[in-house]
Protein backbone atom coordinates (compact mmCIF):
# COMPACT_ATOMS: atom_id res chain seq x y z
CA UNK A 1 0.00 0.00 0.00
CA UNK A 2 2.57 2.85 1.08
CA UNK A 3 5.40 1.36 -1.01
CA UNK A 4 4.94 4.78 -3.28
CA UNK A 5 8.21 6.89 -3.64
CA UNK A 6 6.89 9.59 -5.71
CA UNK A 7 4.38 10.59 -2.81
CA UNK A 8 6.26 14.11 -3.08
CA UNK A 9 6.06 14.52 -6.87
CA UNK A 10 6.35 18.15 -7.56
CA UNK A 11 3.36 19.99 -9.91
CA UNK A 12 7.05 20.86 -11.88
CA UNK A 13 7.48 17.21 -12.53
CA UNK A 14 3.88 16.10 -13.32
CA UNK A 15 3.96 18.75 -15.82
CA UNK A 16 7.11 17.29 -17.16
CA UNK A 17 5.87 13.51 -17.28
CA UNK A 18 3.10 14.60 -19.22
CA UNK A 19 4.83 16.72 -21.64
CA UNK A 20 7.13 13.60 -22.09
CA UNK A 21 4.29 11.30 -23.13
CA UNK A 22 2.20 14.35 -25.22
CA UNK A 23 5.08 16.92 -26.26
CA UNK A 24 2.89 19.28 -28.26
CA UNK A 25 0.48 19.61 -25.61
CA UNK A 26 0.62 22.91 -22.94
CA UNK A 27 -0.80 21.13 -19.61
CA UNK A 28 -2.18 22.34 -16.44
CA UNK A 29 -2.57 20.81 -13.13
CA UNK A 30 -5.32 20.26 -11.13
CA UNK A 31 -5.46 18.80 -7.70
CA UNK A 32 -7.96 17.41 -4.98
CA UNK A 33 -7.15 17.16 -1.35
CA UNK A 34 -8.18 13.89 0.61
CA UNK A 35 -10.16 14.69 3.77
CA UNK A 36 -10.61 13.43 7.17
CA UNK A 37 -13.84 13.29 9.10
CA UNK A 38 -13.79 15.00 12.64
CA UNK A 39 -16.82 13.40 13.28
CA UNK A 40 -20.28 12.56 11.61
CA UNK A 41 -19.82 9.22 10.57
CA UNK A 42 -22.54 7.08 8.34
CA UNK A 43 -25.18 10.12 8.79
CA UNK A 44 -24.47 11.86 5.29
CA UNK A 45 -26.40 9.14 3.67
CA UNK A 46 -28.74 9.66 6.14
CA UNK A 47 -29.33 13.49 5.26
CA UNK A 48 -27.40 14.16 8.70
CA UNK A 49 -24.13 16.30 8.89
CA UNK A 50 -20.63 15.37 9.15
CA UNK A 51 -17.59 17.62 10.11
CA UNK A 52 -14.44 16.91 8.13
CA UNK A 53 -11.12 18.80 6.92
CA UNK A 54 -9.68 18.74 3.54
CA UNK A 55 -6.10 17.25 4.17
CA UNK A 56 -2.51 18.18 2.99
CA UNK A 57 -2.50 15.44 0.70
CA UNK A 58 -4.01 15.41 -2.36
CA UNK A 59 -4.37 13.61 -6.08
CA UNK A 60 -2.81 15.98 -8.82
CA UNK A 61 -3.15 15.05 -12.58
CA UNK A 62 -1.74 17.09 -15.29
CA UNK A 63 -3.84 17.22 -18.12
CA UNK A 64 -4.36 18.57 -21.51
CA UNK A 65 -7.07 18.42 -24.08
CA UNK A 66 -7.72 15.39 -26.38
CA UNK A 67 -9.44 17.27 -29.27
CA UNK A 68 -12.31 14.53 -29.01
CA UNK A 69 -14.12 12.48 -26.79
CA UNK A 70 -11.36 10.39 -26.17
CA UNK A 71 -9.83 10.04 -22.63
CA UNK A 72 -6.15 8.94 -21.99
CA UNK A 73 -4.42 8.50 -18.58
CA UNK A 74 -1.68 7.12 -17.15
CA UNK A 75 -0.49 7.29 -13.62
CA UNK A 76 3.23 8.03 -11.73
CA UNK A 77 2.82 4.42 -10.15
CA UNK A 78 3.81 2.43 -12.99
CA UNK A 79 1.80 -0.64 -11.76
CA UNK A 80 -1.43 1.54 -12.07
CA UNK A 81 -1.04 1.00 -16.28
CA UNK A 82 -2.07 3.40 -18.83
CA UNK A 83 -5.87 3.43 -20.24
CA UNK A 84 -7.75 5.00 -23.12
CA UNK A 85 -11.71 5.42 -23.31
CA UNK A 86 -14.26 7.06 -25.26
CA UNK A 87 -16.74 9.40 -23.27
CA UNK A 88 -20.76 8.58 -24.56
CA UNK A 89 -23.71 8.14 -22.32
CA UNK A 90 -22.42 4.54 -21.24
CA UNK A 91 -18.69 5.09 -20.42
CA UNK A 92 -18.13 0.82 -19.89
CA UNK A 93 -16.59 0.01 -16.79
CA UNK A 94 -12.84 -1.65 -16.46
CA UNK A 95 -13.23 -4.94 -14.08
CA UNK A 96 -13.76 -4.21 -10.06
CA UNK A 97 -11.03 -2.48 -8.41
CA UNK A 98 -9.46 -0.73 -11.29
CA UNK A 99 -8.26 2.82 -10.77
CA UNK A 100 -9.38 3.87 -14.17
CA UNK A 101 -13.21 3.74 -12.96
CA UNK A 102 -12.80 6.47 -10.58
CA UNK A 103 -12.01 8.83 -13.82
CA UNK A 104 -14.68 6.79 -15.93
CA UNK A 105 -17.17 7.95 -13.01
CA UNK A 106 -16.53 11.31 -13.19
CA UNK A 107 -16.50 11.60 -16.82
CA UNK A 108 -19.63 9.99 -16.99
CA UNK A 109 -21.12 11.98 -14.43
CA UNK A 110 -20.04 15.39 -16.70
CA UNK A 111 -20.79 14.15 -20.05
CA UNK A 112 -24.19 13.44 -18.42
CA UNK A 113 -24.91 16.60 -16.62
CA UNK A 114 -23.47 18.63 -19.63
CA UNK A 115 -25.84 16.79 -22.10
CA UNK A 116 -28.56 17.89 -19.80
CA UNK A 117 -27.54 21.67 -19.18
CA UNK A 118 -25.17 22.71 -21.30
CA UNK A 119 -26.16 20.75 -24.05
CA UNK A 120 -24.51 23.25 -26.93
CA UNK A 121 -20.85 22.13 -25.29
CA UNK A 122 -21.42 18.54 -26.85
CA UNK A 123 -19.98 16.32 -27.57
CA UNK A 124 -17.14 17.34 -24.67
CA UNK A 125 -13.69 16.94 -24.79
CA UNK A 126 -11.59 14.37 -23.11
CA UNK A 127 -8.21 15.04 -22.12
CA UNK A 128 -4.73 13.11 -22.18
CA UNK A 129 -3.65 13.37 -18.45
CA UNK A 130 -1.01 12.10 -15.49
CA UNK A 131 -2.14 10.86 -11.93
CA UNK A 132 -0.20 11.56 -8.96
CA UNK A 133 -1.51 10.81 -5.37
CA UNK A 134 -0.12 11.70 -1.45
CA UNK A 135 -2.91 9.77 -0.16
CA UNK A 136 -2.65 6.23 0.82
CA UNK A 137 -5.42 4.13 -0.57
CA UNK A 138 -7.69 1.83 1.52
CA UNK A 139 -7.03 4.22 4.78
CA UNK A 140 -10.54 5.86 5.18
CA UNK A 141 -8.64 9.19 4.06
CA UNK A 142 -10.85 9.64 0.61
CA UNK A 143 -8.19 8.87 -1.89
CA UNK A 144 -10.80 7.51 -4.55
CA UNK A 145 -13.32 10.63 -4.11
CA UNK A 146 -10.18 12.56 -4.16
CA UNK A 147 -9.31 11.38 -8.17
CA UNK A 148 -13.52 11.82 -9.16
CA UNK A 149 -12.72 15.09 -8.16
CA UNK A 150 -9.66 15.91 -9.96
CA UNK A 151 -10.49 14.09 -12.80
CA UNK A 152 -14.08 16.12 -12.62
CA UNK A 153 -12.40 19.51 -12.25
CA UNK A 154 -9.77 18.88 -15.57
CA UNK A 155 -12.81 18.09 -17.64
CA UNK A 156 -14.91 21.07 -16.32
CA UNK A 157 -11.81 23.50 -17.32
CA UNK A 158 -10.68 21.55 -20.48
CA UNK A 159 -14.75 22.16 -21.68
CA UNK A 160 -15.52 25.66 -19.88
CA UNK A 161 -18.62 24.20 -18.51
CA UNK A 162 -20.55 26.65 -16.32
CA UNK A 163 -20.90 24.63 -12.95
CA UNK A 164 -20.77 25.51 -9.31
CA UNK A 165 -18.29 24.09 -6.58
CA UNK A 166 -21.49 22.85 -4.71
CA UNK A 167 -23.28 21.23 -7.59
CA UNK A 168 -20.19 19.58 -9.08
CA UNK A 169 -20.47 17.82 -5.14
CA UNK A 170 -23.66 16.95 -5.23
CA UNK A 171 -23.13 15.06 -8.89
CA UNK A 172 -20.09 13.74 -7.87
CA UNK A 173 -21.83 12.07 -5.22
CA UNK A 174 -23.91 10.31 -7.01
CA UNK A 175 -21.97 9.80 -9.98
CA UNK A 176 -19.40 7.74 -8.06
CA UNK A 177 -22.00 5.52 -7.50
CA UNK A 178 -20.79 4.38 -10.86
CA UNK A 179 -18.21 2.01 -9.00
CA UNK A 180 -20.52 0.57 -6.90
CA UNK A 181 -20.53 1.98 -3.40
CA UNK A 182 -23.59 3.45 -2.18
CA UNK A 183 -21.95 6.74 -0.56
CA UNK A 184 -22.95 9.77 0.92
CA UNK A 185 -21.77 12.93 -0.04
CA UNK A 186 -19.05 13.83 2.33
CA UNK A 187 -16.04 12.87 0.38
CA UNK A 188 -16.64 15.03 -2.74
CA UNK A 189 -17.92 17.90 -0.76
CA UNK A 190 -14.82 17.88 1.78
CA UNK A 191 -12.61 17.36 -1.55
CA UNK A 192 -14.20 20.55 -3.51
CA UNK A 193 -15.48 23.31 -0.46
CA UNK A 194 -12.92 23.08 1.85
CA UNK A 195 -11.10 25.99 3.34
CA UNK A 196 -7.13 26.18 5.00
CA UNK A 197 -7.18 25.84 8.70
CA UNK A 198 -10.93 25.07 9.00
CA UNK A 199 -12.75 22.29 9.16
CA UNK A 200 -16.35 22.56 7.53
CA UNK A 201 -19.61 21.31 8.68
CA UNK A 202 -21.50 19.84 5.93
CA UNK A 203 -25.60 19.31 5.66
CA UNK A 204 -26.90 17.36 3.00
CA UNK A 205 -30.10 17.66 0.40
CA UNK A 206 -28.97 20.10 -0.44
CA UNK A 207 -25.58 20.39 0.40
CA UNK A 208 -24.79 23.33 2.32
CA UNK A 209 -21.27 24.34 4.28
CA UNK A 210 -20.19 26.23 7.29
CA UNK A 211 -16.81 26.85 8.10
CA UNK A 212 -15.38 25.94 11.32
CA UNK A 213 -12.32 27.60 12.50
CA UNK A 214 -9.50 25.50 13.83
CA UNK A 215 -8.58 26.50 17.62
CA UNK A 216 -5.18 27.91 17.56
CA UNK A 217 -3.69 25.45 19.77
CA UNK A 218 -5.15 22.62 18.68
CA UNK A 219 -3.94 20.02 15.50
CA UNK A 220 -4.99 17.49 13.96
CA UNK A 221 -3.09 13.89 13.88
CA UNK A 222 -3.94 11.12 11.61
CA UNK A 223 -2.46 7.74 12.60
CA UNK A 224 -2.78 4.73 9.90
CA UNK A 225 -4.15 1.15 11.31
CA UNK A 226 -2.33 -0.22 8.56
CA UNK A 227 -5.67 -2.62 8.07
CA UNK A 228 -6.66 -2.21 4.80
CA UNK A 229 -10.38 -1.12 3.88
CA UNK A 230 -10.83 -1.53 0.50
CA UNK A 231 -13.49 0.45 -1.23
CA UNK A 232 -13.63 -2.82 -3.51
CA UNK A 233 -13.45 -5.36 -1.19
CA UNK A 234 -15.38 -6.93 2.01
CA UNK A 235 -15.65 -3.30 3.29
CA UNK A 236 -17.45 -2.18 0.11
CA UNK A 237 -20.07 -5.01 0.74
CA UNK A 238 -21.01 -4.15 4.64
CA UNK A 239 -20.84 -0.24 3.75
CA UNK A 240 -23.73 -0.62 1.75
CA UNK A 241 -25.29 -3.42 3.84
CA UNK A 242 -25.01 -0.38 6.84
CA UNK A 243 -26.87 2.01 3.64
CA UNK A 244 -29.65 -1.02 3.73
CA UNK A 245 -30.15 -1.48 7.33
CA UNK A 246 -30.71 2.50 7.73
CA UNK A 247 -33.36 2.34 5.16
CA UNK A 248 -34.61 -0.83 6.55
CA UNK A 249 -35.01 0.75 10.24
CA UNK A 250 -36.40 4.35 8.51
CA UNK A 251 -39.11 2.29 7.07
CA UNK A 252 -39.68 0.37 10.50
CA UNK A 253 -39.13 3.85 12.68
CA UNK A 254 -42.16 5.42 10.26
CA UNK A 255 -44.36 2.86 10.39
CA UNK A 256 -45.17 3.06 14.56
CA UNK A 257 -45.10 7.16 14.18
CA UNK A 258 -47.15 7.40 11.37
CA UNK A 259 -50.46 7.48 13.04
CA UNK A 260 -49.43 10.23 15.50
CA UNK A 261 -47.02 11.70 13.21
CA UNK A 262 -48.66 11.31 9.40
CA UNK A 263 -46.60 13.43 7.60
CA UNK A 264 -43.62 11.07 8.51
CA UNK A 265 -44.98 8.80 5.43
CA UNK A 266 -42.75 10.99 3.21
CA UNK A 267 -39.35 10.99 4.93
CA UNK A 268 -36.87 9.74 3.04
CA UNK A 269 -34.14 10.04 5.00
CA UNK A 270 -33.21 9.54 9.23
CA UNK A 271 -33.00 13.25 8.92
CA UNK A 272 -36.29 13.99 8.24
CA UNK A 273 -37.78 11.27 10.57
CA UNK A 274 -36.05 12.60 13.08
CA UNK A 275 -36.91 16.45 12.49
CA UNK A 276 -40.62 15.09 12.05
CA UNK A 277 -41.04 13.05 15.37
CA UNK A 278 -40.19 15.23 18.70
CA UNK A 279 -40.07 11.91 20.58
CA UNK A 280 -38.04 10.29 18.32
CA UNK A 281 -36.52 8.46 21.20
CA UNK A 282 -39.47 6.08 22.07
CA UNK A 283 -39.78 5.11 18.29
CA UNK A 284 -35.70 4.12 18.57
CA UNK A 285 -36.50 2.21 21.84
CA UNK A 286 -39.40 0.36 20.50
CA UNK A 287 -37.25 -1.23 17.50
CA UNK A 288 -36.30 -4.66 18.14
CA UNK A 289 -32.65 -5.04 19.71
CA UNK A 290 -31.72 -8.53 17.93
CA UNK A 291 -30.78 -8.87 14.41
CA UNK A 292 -34.49 -9.28 11.94
CA UNK A 293 -34.86 -10.77 8.62
CA UNK A 294 -36.94 -8.97 5.72
CA UNK A 295 -39.69 -10.99 7.18
CA UNK A 296 -39.67 -9.97 10.46
CA UNK A 297 -39.65 -6.24 9.36
CA UNK A 298 -42.42 -6.67 7.39
CA UNK A 299 -44.42 -8.03 9.80
CA UNK A 300 -43.34 -4.91 12.53
CA UNK A 301 -44.18 -2.46 9.70
CA UNK A 302 -47.30 -4.39 8.89
CA UNK A 303 -46.37 -4.11 5.54
CA UNK A 304 -45.09 -6.93 2.74
CA UNK A 305 -41.69 -7.80 1.83
CA UNK A 306 -41.81 -6.55 -1.40
CA UNK A 307 -42.70 -3.13 -0.46
CA UNK A 308 -39.89 -2.94 1.81
CA UNK A 309 -37.48 -4.18 -0.66
CA UNK A 310 -39.15 -1.51 -3.41
CA UNK A 311 -37.81 1.48 -0.65
CA UNK A 312 -34.02 -0.02 -1.19
CA UNK A 313 -32.36 2.22 -3.83
CA UNK A 314 -30.34 -1.05 -4.84
CA UNK A 315 -30.92 -4.22 -2.88
CA UNK A 316 -28.14 -7.09 -3.14
CA UNK A 317 -29.08 -10.09 -4.29
CA UNK A 318 -28.78 -11.75 -0.96
CA UNK A 319 -31.15 -9.01 0.84
CA UNK A 320 -33.85 -11.98 1.46
CA UNK A 321 -31.58 -14.14 3.44
CA UNK A 322 -29.59 -11.85 5.24
CA UNK A 323 -30.10 -10.44 8.93
CA UNK A 324 -30.61 -7.26 9.89
CA UNK A 325 -29.48 -4.85 12.73
CA UNK A 326 -32.10 -1.90 12.53
CA UNK A 327 -32.08 -0.87 15.78
CA UNK A 328 -28.39 -0.58 16.63
CA UNK A 329 -27.60 1.20 13.30
CA UNK A 330 -30.40 3.79 13.89
CA UNK A 331 -29.50 4.46 17.26
CA UNK A 332 -25.29 5.63 16.04
CA UNK A 333 -27.12 7.82 12.96
CA UNK A 334 -29.08 9.47 15.63
CA UNK A 335 -27.04 10.31 18.18
CA UNK A 336 -24.18 11.05 15.90
CA UNK A 337 -26.35 13.92 14.58
CA UNK A 338 -26.78 15.04 17.32
CA UNK A 339 -22.63 14.98 18.22
CA UNK A 340 -22.17 16.73 15.13
CA UNK A 341 -24.30 19.65 16.52
CA UNK A 342 -22.53 20.19 19.73
CA UNK A 343 -19.19 19.75 17.96
CA UNK A 344 -19.74 22.26 15.80
CA UNK A 345 -20.01 24.75 18.79
CA UNK A 346 -17.21 23.53 20.36
CA UNK A 347 -15.05 23.33 18.05
CA UNK A 348 -15.51 26.85 16.94
CA UNK A 349 -15.35 28.25 20.66
CA UNK A 350 -11.96 26.79 21.20
CA UNK A 351 -13.75 23.80 23.61
CA UNK A 352 -11.12 21.16 22.61
CA UNK A 353 -11.57 19.10 25.66
CA UNK A 354 -15.26 19.07 25.06
CA UNK A 355 -14.78 18.61 21.38
CA UNK A 356 -12.38 15.55 22.45
CA UNK A 357 -15.20 13.91 24.57
CA UNK A 358 -17.71 13.79 21.87
CA UNK A 359 -14.79 11.74 19.62
CA UNK A 360 -14.93 9.62 21.75
CA UNK A 361 -18.19 9.11 22.48
CA UNK A 362 -18.45 8.63 18.37
CA UNK A 363 -15.97 6.03 18.91
CA UNK A 364 -17.48 3.97 20.92
CA UNK A 365 -20.78 4.38 19.05
CA UNK A 366 -18.93 3.47 15.72
CA UNK A 367 -17.62 0.51 17.56
CA UNK A 368 -20.73 -0.71 19.62
CA UNK A 369 -23.50 0.05 17.52
CA UNK A 370 -22.76 0.17 14.01
CA UNK A 371 -19.70 -2.27 14.57
CA UNK A 372 -17.45 -0.63 11.92
CA UNK A 373 -14.25 -0.51 14.01
CA UNK A 374 -11.71 -3.38 14.30
CA UNK A 375 -9.59 -4.45 17.45
CA UNK A 376 -6.24 -2.52 15.73
CA UNK A 377 -8.45 0.55 15.16
CA UNK A 378 -9.85 0.51 18.90
CA UNK A 379 -6.01 -0.76 20.01
CA UNK A 380 -4.95 2.26 17.89
CA UNK A 381 -7.45 4.89 19.33
CA UNK A 382 -6.92 3.74 22.94
CA UNK A 383 -2.86 4.00 22.44
CA UNK A 384 -3.87 7.45 21.25
CA UNK A 385 -5.85 9.22 23.95
CA UNK A 386 -2.66 7.50 26.37
CA UNK A 387 -0.62 9.62 24.86
CA UNK A 388 -2.65 12.81 25.80
CA UNK A 389 -4.69 13.57 22.79
CA UNK A 390 -8.48 15.69 23.96
CA UNK A 391 -10.44 12.89 21.86
CA UNK A 392 -10.09 10.13 18.90
CA UNK A 393 -11.85 7.80 16.96
CA UNK A 394 -11.97 6.11 13.49
CA UNK A 395 -11.92 8.20 10.68
CA UNK A 396 -14.28 7.45 7.06
CA UNK A 397 -15.73 4.42 6.45
CA UNK A 398 -14.24 2.66 9.06
CA UNK A 399 -13.67 -1.36 8.71
CA UNK A 400 -9.77 -0.70 9.01
CA UNK A 401 -8.10 2.94 7.82
CA UNK A 402 -7.02 5.59 9.97
CA UNK A 403 -7.84 7.04 13.72
CA UNK A 404 -7.91 10.84 14.07
CA UNK A 405 -6.86 13.10 17.22
CA UNK A 406 -7.27 16.54 17.79
CA UNK A 407 -4.12 16.95 20.34
CA UNK A 408 -2.88 20.03 22.38
CA UNK A 409 -0.23 21.92 19.93
CA UNK A 410 2.31 21.37 22.41
CA UNK A 411 1.76 17.69 22.92
CA UNK A 412 0.89 16.83 18.97
CA UNK A 413 4.99 15.72 18.22
CA UNK A 414 5.17 13.18 21.65
CA UNK A 415 1.84 12.06 20.68
CA UNK A 416 2.98 10.81 17.08
CA UNK A 417 6.11 9.87 18.12
CA UNK A 418 4.73 7.99 21.40
CA UNK A 419 1.93 6.51 19.20
CA UNK A 420 4.54 5.27 16.54
CA UNK A 421 6.42 3.44 19.06
CA UNK A 422 3.49 2.19 20.93
CA UNK A 423 1.20 0.78 18.34
CA UNK A 424 3.01 0.55 15.11
CA UNK A 425 5.96 -0.79 16.06
CA UNK A 426 5.04 -2.38 19.32
CA UNK A 427 1.26 -3.52 18.88
CA UNK A 428 1.37 -4.48 15.32
CA UNK A 429 4.66 -6.27 15.93
CA UNK A 430 2.63 -8.61 18.21
CA UNK A 431 0.62 -9.41 15.14
CA UNK A 432 3.65 -9.74 12.75
CA UNK A 433 4.11 -6.83 10.98
CA UNK A 434 7.60 -4.53 10.36
CA UNK A 435 7.29 -1.44 9.44
CA UNK A 436 10.37 0.49 7.83
CA UNK A 437 11.14 3.65 9.90
CA UNK A 438 11.28 5.55 6.65
CA UNK A 439 7.00 4.76 6.66
CA UNK A 440 6.60 6.59 9.50
CA UNK A 441 5.23 10.22 8.19
CA UNK A 442 2.99 8.69 5.91
CA UNK A 443 1.89 6.12 8.46
CA UNK A 444 1.23 8.67 11.57
CA UNK A 445 1.51 12.66 11.19
CA UNK A 446 0.33 16.27 12.01
CA UNK A 447 -2.61 17.35 9.45
CA UNK A 448 -2.75 20.89 8.58
CA UNK A 449 -6.51 21.65 6.54
CA UNK A 450 -5.76 22.98 3.17
CA UNK A 451 -8.13 24.40 0.71
CA UNK A 452 -10.76 22.26 -1.47
CA UNK A 453 -10.09 21.30 -4.90
CA UNK A 454 -8.87 23.72 -7.58
CA UNK A 455 -6.67 24.18 -11.04
CA UNK A 456 -2.97 25.65 -10.66
CA UNK A 457 -2.61 27.88 -13.77
C1 LIG B 1 -17.22 6.81 3.04
C2 LIG B 1 -18.30 7.39 2.14
C3 LIG B 1 -18.87 8.67 2.76
C4 LIG B 1 -19.32 8.44 4.20
C5 LIG B 1 -18.22 7.74 5.00
C6 LIG B 1 -18.68 7.35 6.37
O1 LIG B 1 -16.13 7.65 3.10
O2 LIG B 1 -17.78 7.67 0.86
O3 LIG B 1 -19.92 9.16 1.96
O4 LIG B 1 -20.52 7.72 4.23
O5 LIG B 1 -17.74 6.59 4.35
O6 LIG B 1 -18.97 8.46 7.14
Amino acid sequence: MLQDKETNITYESLLQIHSEKWPSATPKVARAPGRVNLIGEHTDYNGLPVMPAAIDREISVAFSDSLSAEVNIANTKNDYGVHSFQMSDNIERSEMGDWSNYVKAACQAVWNWAAENQPKKMPLNGYNAVFSGSIPAGSGLSSSSALVVASAIALVDINKLNISKSDLAELLAKGERYVGTEGGGMDQAASLLARPLSAIKIDFVPIRTTLVKMPQNARIVIANSMVEAKKTGGAREAYNTRVTECKLGLCALKSRAKSRYPEVTDAKLLRDFKETVSNWQDYLDDLPGLPVTLDEIAEYCGSTIDWLVSQLSSPSSDVYDKTFQIKKRCRHVLTEGDRVEKAVDYLGSARSLDFGKLMDESHASCANDYEISCRELDELVGIIRNHGAYGARLTGAGFGGCAVALVDQDKAKSLVDGVWNDYHLGYLETLGYTLSESLKEQIVFECTPSGGADIIQ
